[in-house]
């Protein structure tokens, strides 16, 4: 059996022209144009090039973008203002702080100064907190977990009742996906680096979402046959045969997993390009709270 191959690329495409469309509206019957200001702190070429890439993907939608670069040593008051300057903007709908920020800053004090209506990447403490919790909705859902589950929904598969496995507990992606697929009615186990037995947890999953950070570490005899597989790792690993030494695989064996699997996200052109179509879904929906006030 081969998988499903899930389609990121044409997913994220299809949720990037729903957003044009809807901006182009909003322009001709508001006059209102939406808005995304992206922080970036320091120079890591990693965050730029994603900041750079939210900036062009936000010009190619029709979104007015600001982008904001502060030196690596800022102040804490001094990246705290700049997000209370764009708190009060009017023409700002979304601020995303680039993360990681640089090791002398306080993460979560940036992140509870951003507007909670203002929040496009969905990690404000009441958002993840009203994420949590049952019967409460937040007004934005982090972007990389919002993006696997319309991956999952493209695939088809079955979140209610399911058996689902996170492979990685960080803020960003492993636990607010925990959240969204408990708030789907499946049944959630978080595995990480201290599990005992990975694979028992594996091979009981009709679910996998692999956001561990490790290059191919799980391989198709891990797997429950059938299962639905979302890789969300980006690892470098040498390859010299490759333009630049290197090629990018993910936290799941490709080649062996689609032997077992019955959908899987590949790595590139899985998830990595359903995170920008999200965010860009956020900003217009910061926008239309924003018009809905006033
Ligand atoms: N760093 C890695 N992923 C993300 C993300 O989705 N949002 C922000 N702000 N920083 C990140």
């Amino acid at each position: 059996m081969s998988a499903y191959i899930i389609d990121g690329k044409q997913v994220a495409s299809r949720v990037k022209e729903e957003v044009a469309t809807a901006v182009t509206r909003m322009k001709e019957e508001h006059n209102y144009t939406p808005g995304l200001a992206t922080v970036l702190v320091g120079e890591d070429p990693a965050s730029a090039t994603y900041v750079r890439m939210k900036q062009r993907t936000c010009e190619k939608l029709g979104i007015r973008s600001v982008g904001i670069t502060l030196p690596a040593d800022s102040s804490q008051t001094e990246v705290e203002e700049v997000v209370a300057k764009l708190n009060a903007d009017p023409e700002v709908n979304g601020i995303l702080v680039q993360l990681p920020l640089p090791g002398h800053l306080d993460e979560e004090a940036v992140l509870n100064t951003i507007d909670l209506e203002k929040d496009v990447d969905g990690f404000h403490p009441v958002n993840i907190g009203r994420l949590a919790m049952k019967g409460r909705n937040p007004l934005f859902i982090p972007c990389t977990p919002a993006g696997c589950m319309e991956l999952l929904r493209d695939a088809g598969t079955e979140i209610s009742g399911a058996e689902a496995v996170i492979l990685g507990r960080s803020n960003i992606v492993g636990l607010p996906m925990a959240m969204l697929l408990q708030k789907a009615n499946a049944t959630v186990t978080i595995c990480h680096s201290r599990t005992k037995d990975l694979k028992g947890h594996l091979q009981q999953a009709d679910i996998v979402v692999a956001a561990i950070g490790r290059a191919q570490m799980v391989t198709g005899d891990m797997l429950k046959p059938g299962c639905t597989v979302i890789d969300v790792g980006i690892n470098r690993v040498d390859d010299p045969e490759a333009k630049r030494g290197y090629r990018l695989v993910g936290d799941v064996d490709f080649a062996s997993a689609k032997e077992v699997a019955g959908a899987i996200t590949p790595v590139p052109g899985g998830v990595g390009p359903m995170t920008i179509a999200m965010l860009m879904k956020n900003t217009l929906h910061a926008a239309e709270i924003a018009l809905s006030k006033g």
